[in-house]
């Protein structure tokens, strides 16, 4: 028979927005299989994302564009399997939110499949609609600024964005318009430290960081980045927890301890 987990202690959306209130910072991290759900929990991590990243660092794609539904819901499944207490969070890969009505399907889908509590979407501005129908039909979304790696062709690539007044006024004023449509978290990527500071004040739901400086409510990395396993450039925005760290546990609490403390990021780690 199926029990289902009790959401007692659970973290959960409202929790989070408790945690701003207060002005106590959050630890969120990512992670792809059960073992390092595991790990990543019992270190104190409160929210775990099954990033589309998982394209590039299990995969070995140049992008996170071939990542599936399929991909997200397998890799979801087991991370669920690990956690009892942080809140699972997935990514909507490309190509499953190209109208409102198809991210609800797909939303509602890997929902299902998963346990996951949060949808995260790329898309910004284009996505307001959708997050008013996911909202509506009570599902719970994180929306995602700045840096959007599933446009990184349209881009160019890998850029810090927000830099222009233009460009930040538009950013605050998408946010907003996010935060009204349902929007229950915003996670804001590479842009520049007082944009987010701005945003975050300005916003009453949590906003995550990466590479958005240390004002904002949540931090997010990842996890293969964190533990130096990653090849080639290592983001500006990121940290070798392992260094001076007897262990993978000993570098990921770390990391939360220093989220958790506003010492990570530091200045060395933000965009100007
Ligand atoms: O896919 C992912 O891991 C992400 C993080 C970089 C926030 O979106």
């Amino acid at each position: 028979m199926y029990i289902p987990r009790p959401l007692n202690n659970k973290i959960t959306v409202p929790h989070l927005k408790k945690l701003k209130q207060q002005g106590e910072k959050f630890a969120c991290l990512t992670a792809y299989d059960y073992s390092f759900g595991k790990v990543v929990e019992q270190c104190g991590v409160e929210v775990v994302l099954v990033g589309d990243s998982l394209g590039m660092v299990i995969q070995g794609h140049d992008t996170t564009i071939p990542v599936t539904l399929d991909d997200i819901k397998y890799h979801a499944r087991a991370v669920n399997a690990a956690l009892d207490n942080a809140m699972l969070m997935v990514d909507m890969p490309f190509g499953s939110l190209n109208s409102p009505q198809q991210a609800l399907d797909n939303a509602s889908d890997v929902l299902k499949a998963t346990q996951a509590q949060v949808v995260k979407l790329e898309g910004g501005i284009t996505q307001i609609k959708t997050v008013e129908m996911l909202c509506s039909y009570g599902i719970a979304s994180c929306a995602h600024l700045g840096l959007q790696p599933q446009q990184v062709h349209k881009m160019g690539g890998y850029r810090v964005q927000g830099k222009t007044k233009n460009s930040a006024d538009q950013m605050l004023a998408t946010a907003c318009d996010l935060e009204q449509a349902g929007a229950d978290l915003l996670l804001l990527e590479c842009v520049p430290a007082t944009l987010a500071t701005l945003i975050t004040k300005t916003l009453e739901i949590p906003v995550i960081g990466i590479g958005a400086g240390t004002d904002v409510d949540g931090q997010i990395l990842v996890l293969h980045d964190i533990l130096n396993v990653t090849s080639g450039k290592k983001p500006k925005f990121s940290k070798n927890f392992m260094q001076g760290q007897p262990s993978i546990q000993a570098a990921i609490s770390r990391y939360v301890h220093e989220v958790k403390r506003g010492q990570f990021p530091d200045q060395s780690h933000c965009f100007a």
